[in-house]
């Protein structure tokens, strides 16, 4: 029982119910088996299996240092696994490649180059003549909403202009599957908004696969088909939820009973369930003895 009286956030409509079926029918892009990473001192992603299929939308959510950015750097091959194995595309990760995007959270454009010239890059270093990566980069700016702006320099920009670029960048070198990690957690709000619906606009225009890291549970619910939520030491999954808002979504779908039921759920799975928050903190005294404060 909840205050608002929720639905159950595994009701699905039959709409939604039947977009998992259809899901659930295409190819496996990203297939993680049993991985699990340990440092010297500890392990942080234990026995983590999970499958994505192709043009689906996953997020990825937990608290702070329960190895969400392990997990997607272990997925971009920028960081070794001690355990199971990541296939893309049916071929195991063993370093990074073309077959995965990335977009994170700094600003990882390169300032010394124009819009254009960034989008080019990756186009250009395997092997594309330049006329032709201009031609492609230039497609991939219009999509994101730059064409404006093809030939200003980083500094030029907006964070959320910047992220726009990062996004076609990325999206230039056909990826199978796009890594996100917090990629608008330095953004304002309004920005950040904004940026969820462009995401979600681009992401039904381009057959692109999404693993995307936030620890912001709004945008995870507004964004994913799924939510795959992980708990601390050491890190494992609390839940896979398949998300029952329905698409298309927007920032007033925020405000209905499947959103709101699924979000609950997230928190609850997080922080345990509210009761168990302690009524009076314990009474201890942080002030040296003789300090004057009263
Ligand atoms: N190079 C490293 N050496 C030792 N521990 C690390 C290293 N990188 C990350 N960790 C540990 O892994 C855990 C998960 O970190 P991280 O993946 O950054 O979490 P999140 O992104 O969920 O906040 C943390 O406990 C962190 O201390
Ligand atoms: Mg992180």
């Amino acid at each position: 029982m909840n205050a608002v009286n929720l639905p159950d956030y595994r009701t699905q409509s039959p709409a939604v119910a039947d977009r998992f079926a259809r899901i659930k029918r295409r190819p496996v892009i990203l297939d993680v088996r049993h991985l699990t990473k340990t440092f010297p001192t500890h392990t942080t992603l234990s026995d983590l299996s999970l499958q994505v299929h192709r043009r689906e939308f996953v997020c990825v959510v937990g608290p702070s240092g329960c190895g969400k950015s392990t997990f997607i750097r272990i997925v971009a091959g920028l960081e070794a696994l001690t355990g199971g194995e990541v296939l893309v595309d049916g071929r195991p990760v063993t370093g990074p490649g073309s077959d995965r995007g990335m977009v994170f959270q700094g600003y990882t454009l390169f300032p010394w180059l124009t819009v254009k010239r960034n989008v080019m890059f990756g186009l250009e270093v395997a092997g594309q003549p330049f006329s032709v990566a201009e031609a492609e980069a230039r497609q991939w700016i219009e999509l994101v909403g730059l064409g404006r702006f093809e030939d200003a320099y980083p500094h030029e920009l907006s964070g959320g202009m910047k992220q726009r670029v990062a996004i076609a960048r990325a999206l230039a070198a056909k990826p199978r599957i796009l890594l996100m990690d917090e990629p608008f957690g330095a953004l304002d709000p309004t920005t950040r908004c904004r940026m969820q619906s462009y995401l979600l606009q681009i992401w039904r225009q381009v057959d692109i696969t999404i693993l995307f890291v936030t620890h912001d549970l709004d945008e995870a619910v507004l964004l994913s088909d799924r939510i795959l939520v992980l708990g601390t030491n050491p890190s494992r999954i609390l839940e896979v939820i398949e998300n029952p808002v329905p698409r298309p979504r927007s920032v007033d779908r925020m405000l209905s009973p499947e959103f709101l039921a699924t979000r609950h759920r997230i928190e609850e799975l997080i922080h345990g369930p509210a009761e168990s928050e302690p009524a009076t903190l314990p009474n201890i005294r942080l002030t040296m003895a003789g300090d004057d404060v009263e």
